[in-house]
């Protein structure tokens, strides 16, 4: 199965992806994490990229379809992916089809995670990230222990730099503009289900996996 997560920034798609791959098997592919870890490694995308994330803009089309098209080939041709963050645009989701086609594959659900502007803004600056790559919130998704992550025991977290008020303006700015489009793109392949992002985090996980069924 390939899945998409569309939803603007804070809407839960990394919290969803992980809850997936532990529920089900599949794997999680973020553009914004492979961006985030060629930045941290100083590769030529990540001098490209860096910048362009810390202003909330998006990364051109032709970076970030390279590095789906790369991992989607190294993670084996029959793997259940969950794309989240990818397609951002519509010319992303046109050559998204195209690679799949040659593939034999085809994305075979959209679910859209729909979450109000205030409520996003109050996710973002509240949110941090373990090193694993497990995310919590101060508020709303605490670990279970103080200071160490749930999921590897680490103790090592971060938190992004485009998670300012500001910055999140402007990506949800890009994300009306950009990627509202992909909404109807996937209603015309009647690929699309839409969950309400506002219900707690167990909540929207029974709401996606009773959208999956019959896929
Ligand atoms: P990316 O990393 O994809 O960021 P984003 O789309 O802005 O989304 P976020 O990761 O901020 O939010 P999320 O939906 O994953 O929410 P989360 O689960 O963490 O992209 C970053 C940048 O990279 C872009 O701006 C762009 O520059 C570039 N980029 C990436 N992909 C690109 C592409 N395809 N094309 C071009 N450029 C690209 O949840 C947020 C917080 O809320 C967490 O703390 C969580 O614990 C909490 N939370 C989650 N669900 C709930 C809930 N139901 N109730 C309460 N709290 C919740
Ligand atoms: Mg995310
Ligand atoms: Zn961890």
């Amino acid at each position: 199965m390939i899945l998409v997560l569309l939803g603007p920034p804070g809407a839960g798609k990394g919290t969803q992806a992980k809850g997936l791959e532990d529920r089900h098997a599949m794997v999680q592919l973020s553009t914004g994490d492979m961006l985030r870890a060629a930045v941290a490694a100083g590769t030529d995308l990540g001098l490209k990229a860096g910048a362009i994330m810390e202003r909330g803009e998006l990364v051109p089309d032709d970076l970030v379809i390279g590095l789906i098209a790369e991992r989607i080939d190294a993670d084996g041709a029959s793997e259940n992916f969950i794309l989240d963050g990818f397609p951002r645009t519509i010319g992303q989701a046109e050559a998204l089809d195209r690679l799949l086609e040659e593939r034999k594959r085809t994305v075979d659900r959209v679910i859209v995670i729909a979450v109000d502007d205030d409520a996003l803004v109050a996710r973002i600056i509240g949110r941090f990230t373990c090193e694993c790559g497990e995310g919590y919130h101060d508020v709303f998704k605490k670990p279970k222990v103080a200071g160490v992550c749930d999921r590897c025991g680490g103790t090592k977290f971060t938190r992004r730099p485009d998670d300012t008020e500001e910055v999140v303006r402007a990506r949800l700015k890009a994300y009306y503009a950009q990627t509202v489009p992909l909404i109807g793109y996937y209603e015309q392949q009647g690929k699309v289900a839409s969950v309400d992002g506002m219900a707690g985090i167990e909540t929207v996980e029974k709401e996606i996996d009773e959208a999956l069924k019959g896929v």
